[in-house]
């Protein structure tokens, strides 16, 4: 188990806080000490993370904030509030915010399509560009900015041509953040869920969900506490010489 202070004064930011791995992500990260901003487009579900949040190390503080990750003004007003409440920009920051609309190829609607590309590939775009600026701008030395991708984006899913599009993309997205923010002590790395139990994965049908856990080598669907702890050692020191990587966190589904 690892240290229960390893993330200390880590200010990091969760986009899709409210919920699911998001809300894991948040809880973890301040069990390890981190400050965190739980950011969510439903203020709700925000709050409701941020209630569940420990808060036992000096100096710990977490807040929660609406956005929007497919506005890029909001997100500029996100990153601004939070160096205004801290006086710093956020030197971790987990990209988790992310929607399906799922349908057949020959069915899907150009606006299902685009809607889950905004979300899921520009919006971690545009977030991850508003941090890497903010912690230049600072002078900051380090940082992780950590993207939930998925395992559908290496292997495809049916039903799901825009969401595996969009996860395909963010690993190429935070590859390439990776060379370009290296120099300026920024790691950039992807976590690939397979199937995870959230309120997202409850909209699939039992059937598909227990065919797929068939395919489990580990016989069961994930916890969203079990995606948690790998980003957790991704935005630890642990991990200072991973970049650019996509880690599987799948019970072994589609290795290889
Ligand atoms: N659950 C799985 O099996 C699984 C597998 C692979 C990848 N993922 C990915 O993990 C991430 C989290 O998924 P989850 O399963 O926890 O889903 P979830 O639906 O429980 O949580 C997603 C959160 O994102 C928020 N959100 C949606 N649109 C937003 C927007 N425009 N701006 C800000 N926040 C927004 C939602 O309000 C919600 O709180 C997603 O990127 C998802 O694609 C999930």
């Amino acid at each position: 188990m690892a240290s229960s202070t390893r993330l200390i004064s880590r200010l990091t930011l969760v986009t899709g806080g409210g919920s699911g791995i998001g809300r894991a992500v948040c809880q973890r990260f301040a069990s390890e000490g981190a400050s965190v901003v739980v950011a969510d487009i439903s203020e709700e579900s925000a709050q409701d993370t941020l209630a569940s949040l420990q808060s036992e190390q000096r100096g710990q503080a977490h807040m929660w904030a609406a956005v929007d990750v497919s506005s890029k003004d909001s997100i500029q007003k996100l990153v601004s509030g939070i160096q205004t409440h801290y006086f710093q920009p956020p030197s971790v920051c987990v990209n988790a915010a992310g929607i399906t609309q799922d349908d057949f190829l020959l069915n899907m609607e150009e606006e299902q399509f685009d809607r889950v590309i905004q979300i899921n590939l520009k919006g971690s775009f545009l977030v991850t560009q508003a941090v890497a600026q903010a912690l230049l701008a600072c002078g900051a030395s380090k940082g992780s900015i950590i993207t939930v991708g998925s395992i559908v984006g290496k292997v495809g899913n049916i039903g799901q041509i825009n969401y595996a599009a969009s996860k395909a993309g963010v690993q190429g997205l935070t590859r390439t953040a990776a060379k370009e923010l290296s120099r300026f002590g920024i790691r950039c790395n992807c976590v690939l869920p397979g199937f995870i139990t959230t309120p997202m994965t409850d909209k699939v049908p039992e059937k598909v969900l227990s065919k797929m856990k068939t395919l489990v080598p580990l016989g069961r669907m994930g916890e969203p506490a079990e995606v948690a702890d790998v980003c957790a050692f991704l935005a630890s020191d642990d991990s200072r010489y991973v970049t650019g990587a996509s880690i599987e966190v799948t019970g072994g589904l589609f290795m290889g």
